[in-house]
């Protein structure tokens, strides 16, 4: 999987920056740096959305699963990207 934060102009005034800082965290506390690679991304399409975060490259049964191959997500920020992590990424590992 990779996990892209935008760092285009928009999203990196409002902290893009932070919030990759607490992703690469995130990744280490879950223990699943080698099953995802971390990049900034140029602008995403969602400007007025606050820190955009694409997860895409996801296995097949995922995408059956949640009918799509890639996920959005708006508004993250250094003190919510975790829970947005565990919430909306973390279950796309497939993990047990
Ligand atoms: S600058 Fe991030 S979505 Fe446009």
């Amino acid at each position: 999987m990779n996990i892209k934060v935008c760092v285009g102009s928009s999203c990196h005034l409002k902290g893009s920056y932070d919030v990759i800082e607490v992703f690469k965290e995130i990744l280490k506390k879950y223990d699943v740096e080698d099953l995802v690679d971390l990049q900034a991304s140029f602008c995403l399409g969602f400007c007025s959305q606050g820190v955009t975060v694409k997860a895409d490259d996801l296995d097949e049964p995922t995408v059956k699963q949640i009918g799509k191959d890639e996920l959005f997500i708006h508004n993250v920020n250094k003190d919510n990207a975790e829970e947005l992590f565990a919430k909306e990424i973390y279950p796309l590992l497939n993990l047990k």
